[in-house]
């Protein structure tokens, strides 16, 4: 094989790669089977049967020579077509990994991207969000989406790189709790938009009363994810404060579950704080007050706790790092690592606590890493996830579902891959709002204070769910699946990094820590579940065995007046006895 493959070979050399020679191409051609028409027909198929037909078929001559070269002038091929690929194309082409697959879904995305970062910025302001929501259809499958609150604003020139750049945000490069992390949520919505209408994202915004506002109309350059401004302008605008954003989208507008509706009523449930009006395309306008004034806490930022970083992390904070020593870098660097915790490490893993980060190899690099996992570090503090707590999670529950039992649990705040997260559970139990005896339960799942839509089947909440033993607390559940009662589950988990299984933020990763946290708040709140039922099933048959015994009470007292001789009256007062007896016992 090598032998016959030998004169092509040669061929190759004489010959420029990627040259557009045609003459010689063809005199090639046509020397060929005179010189050596056996070896071509031998290598043919030698060459087809080692490499297979698709690579034979892209070959332009398909001949011995032609096989021979195929190594390079492919290679030389694709290089022509090997290029960068912009963040914004790929998600263009891949746009159901951000939510945007059909268009009712793609409605619902737009609008929780918007609300989140309302909610996001007002907190983060300390303000007390109002946030108004509206959708105007424009034609059949066309929509006006209008997201508008009263949070800080935006100052003017991050305006154009905020809605019209993808991976441009100011949560992704910190560790704290919020709505948002990527940097992706708002300006696809805006390319989604774009894609459909053509139309740009119309953006007004205002940093305080003695500022101006300033509205833009931004599209977004795909394959340089860089905005584009069509339209820039001060405007006035009565709000003090605030941004309201305007999109133009091919959507679809439902209601019921996994409606718009639904989502607002869900964030009303767990954020009492928030107060929110919607004006839907079609039917009355709906009001979802605040039931409290108290915002949440306010959530720090933490470093990332040593436990949680990998190796090449590791290395990549070694390079960057603005400390001068090594000690420095691992005190400064990380959560929980004093001064004798940087000592200690270093000692056993026998580097000097002056060396310069950046001059530490690879190999030193991996001895720190392996040290630092062997070596008691305190777990990560947890004044940066702030829970619901179980007060307001009551409350929430109460304003918007009617049931007859409530309960909540708020478990400690434990740590997975080194973050810090800390899970809620909370039932509204039997009622008009908690779905019927024979059904499954309606399991609503929250991360960071936010609604999870879609993705049921593949979040650890639900797996967690799925796997705690129902039975135990008298509700039925058949292999594998949600347990059978009137029953509205929520699950909560808060963290200063929420880990998602996508860019869409829809479902939980399976962290063993996450699903036993969660586990234990079901068993928790369960457990006072099967009380209430306990009760309530006991309080079912005794009103049960009364309305039987209240039944034959004017036949005892017949049979007493018959036996006894009793006069009317008298037989009348022992009914009452008897059915006062009876209520009293
Ligand atoms: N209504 C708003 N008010 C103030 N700042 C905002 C508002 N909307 C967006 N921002 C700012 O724009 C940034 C980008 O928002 P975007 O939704 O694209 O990403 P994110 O919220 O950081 O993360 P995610 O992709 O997970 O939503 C935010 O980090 C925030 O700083
Ligand atoms: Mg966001």
């Amino acid at each position: 094989m090598a032998k016959k493959r030998k004169p092509a070979k040669k061929k190759t050399t004489r010959k420029k790669p990627g040259s557009k020679g045609k003459p010689k191409k063809k005199s090639a051609k046509k020397k060929s089977p005179k010189k050596t028409p056996t070896k071509r027909k031998s290598a043919k198929k030698s060459a087809s049967r080692g490499r297979g037909k698709s690579a034979e078929a892209t070959v332009p001559n398909g001949g011995e020579e032609e096989m021979g070269l195929m190594a390079d002038p492919i290679a030389v091929r694709l290089a022509k077509d090997q290029r960068e690929i912009s963040i914004s194309e790929f998600f263009t082409k891949n746009r159901h990994l951000l939510g945007f697959d059909n268009p009712k879904k793609a409605l619902l995305t737009a609008v929780k991207e918007a609300v989140d970062n309302s909610l996001d910025a007002c907190e983060e302001a300390r303000i007390q969000p109002e946030v108004k929501v509206e959708i105007a259809s424009l034609a059949d499958d066309r929509y006006r989406v209008v997201i508008e609150d009263n949070g800080p604003g935006i100052v003017k020139a991050q305006i154009p790189n905020i809605f019209g750049k993808l991976l441009y945000g100011s949560k992704f490069h910190k560790l704290r709790m919020s709505r948002g992390q990527q940097g992706i949520g708002i300006s696809a919505a805006g390319m989604y938009g774009q894609l459909t209408t053509g139309k740009p994202m119309r953006v007004t915004s205002r940093i305080g009363p003695r500022k101006r506002s300033h509205y833009y109309e931004i599209q977004i350059d795909t394959s340089k994810n860089k905005p584009v401004i069509s339209r820039e302008e001060t405007v006035g605008w009565k709000k003090h404060h605030g941004t309201r954003v305007e999109m133009e989208m091919e959507a679809r507008y439902t209601r019921g579950s996994q409606s718009i509706d639904d989502y607002l009523q869900r964030t009303a449930i767990v954020n009492p704080h928030v107060s929110i009006s919607y004006a839907p395309p079609e039917g009355e306008k709906m009001e979802f007050p605040r039931a409290t004034s108290r915002l949440p806490e306010p959530t720090k930022e933490i470093k990332p706790h040593p436990y949680g970083i990998e190796l090449g992390m590791l290395i990549r904070m070694l390079h960057d790092t603005k400390a001068r020593n090594l000690k420095g870098f691992l005190t400064t660097e990380f959560s929980r690592v004093s001064p004798r915790v940087a000592e200690e490490i270093m000692r056993e893993a026998k580097l000097y606590e002056r060396s310069r980060p950046n001059t530490i190899a690879r190999k030193e690099a991996d001895n720190l890493y392996r040290t630092i996992q062997k070596t008691k570090i305190m777990a990560p503090p947890s004044d940066c996830v702030a829970p619901i707590g179980e007060d307001l999670l009551l409350k929430g529950l109460k304003k918007e579902l009617e049931a007859d039992f409530y309960t909540a649990s708020t478990r400690s705040p434990a740590v997975y891959r080194g973050n810090p997260f800390q899970v809620e559970v909370g039932m509204a139990f039997g009622g008009e709002s908690s779905g019927s005896e024979d059904s499954t339960i309606k399991l609503l799942r929250y991360a960071n204070r936010v609604p999870l839509m879609y993705q049921q089947g593949a979040c650890a909440m639900t797996r967690a769910v799925i796997e705690t033993s129902w039975r135990n607390y008298g509700l039925s559940q058949g292999r594998g699946a949600l347990p059978i009662g009137p029953m509205v589950l929520i699950v909560h988990i808060a963290s200063v990094w929420v880990p998602f299984t996508s860019e869409s933020k829809e479902a939980i990763a399976h962290y063993p820590e996450i699903m036993k946290e969660v586990k234990l708040a079901l068993q928790e709140c369960g457990r006072r579940v099967a009380t209430h039922v306990r009760k309530e099933k006991r309080r079912v048959e005794q009103e049960r065995r009364k309305g039987y015994i209240k039944q034959y009470i004017p036949h005892i007292a017949i049979g007493l007046r018959e036996i006894l001789g009793f006069k009317q009256a008298e037989e009348k007062r022992i009914v009452k006895k008897l059915s006062t007896m009876l209520e009293k016992s």
